[in-house]
């Protein structure tokens, strides 16, 4: 319901299936997700924490502005529980609140940083700088809601605003240091990652990883 490509008929997670891989290929000790409807990314975020098996951590922030459902500690604990998940922490705060007394920057690296918070640019930057001190070479920034602007009317009609989190994605994408992928796929997500330093690249001998018929004989 929420942007991200899933289907209940085909058991299709959708962009899920990405959130899913990378955190089991990187195999994060934390990973920290911004805002949830419901809980699909850290569900899937948190069960491949779990069957990576080394005791990988998710931090959930989210004040649960659209509605009570982040409200009771007890029962956010049973949601995740039903998924048997017990490696989510959740805070009841925005990311302004969580960062405030840079309490977070005791968290440790971060090896993947999910944004699905408050879909402004400003937001979007303000959660990406808060966290930037805890990215490492080969850490990945999600931002959903990303590829273009749109209106959202999840906090009620009243409430309507623009989605300008795009405009926040073509900044990244002037920056040299900065690699940026676009997901064009439901409401978007947009991949970040610092571009490998190349001194850290291990030199490769010639045709090294290539298929022995390709490689060019002496
Ligand atoms: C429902 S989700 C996904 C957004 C949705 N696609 C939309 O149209 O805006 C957004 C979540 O972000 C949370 N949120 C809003 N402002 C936030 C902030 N400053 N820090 C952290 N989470 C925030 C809300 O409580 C909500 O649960």
């Amino acid at each position: 319901m929420m942007g991200h490509a899933q289907a209940v008929d085909d058991c299709n997670l959708g962009l899920g299936w990405l959130y899913y891989a990378l955190t089991r290929i990187a195999r994060p000790e934390r990973v920290v997700c911004i805002g949830s409807w419901r809980g699909f990314v850290p569900i899937v975020l948190a069960t491949a924490l779990r069957e990576n098996g080394n005791g990988g951590r998710l931090t959930f922030i989210d004040p649960s502005l659209v509605d009570d459902f982040w409200a009771d500690p007890e029962r956010t604990r049973q949601w995740f529980r039903s998924f048997e998940l017990d490696n989510i922490e959740h805070h009841r705060l925005t990311t302004q609140q969580f960062v405030e007394g840079a309490m977070h920057l005791s968290l440790g690296p971060v090896g993947i940083l999910f944004i699905d918070g408050y879909h402004t640019a400003e937001q979007a930057r303000f959660d990406h700088e808060a966290f930037t001190p805890l990215l490492r070479d080969g850490s990945s920034v999600l931002f959903h809601d990303s590829i273009r602007p749109d209106t959202s009317l999840v906090y009620g009609e009243e409430k309507s605003y623009r989605h300008t989190v795009s405009l926040y994605i073509d900044e990244l994408k002037r920056r040299p240091e900065l690699q940026v992928m676009d997901f064009a796929v439901d409401s978007g997500v947009t991949l970040v990652r610092r571009v490998p330093n190349p001194a850290d690249r291990v030199p490769r001998a010639a045709g090294q990883g290539l298929p022995s018929s390709l490689r060019r004989s002496k």
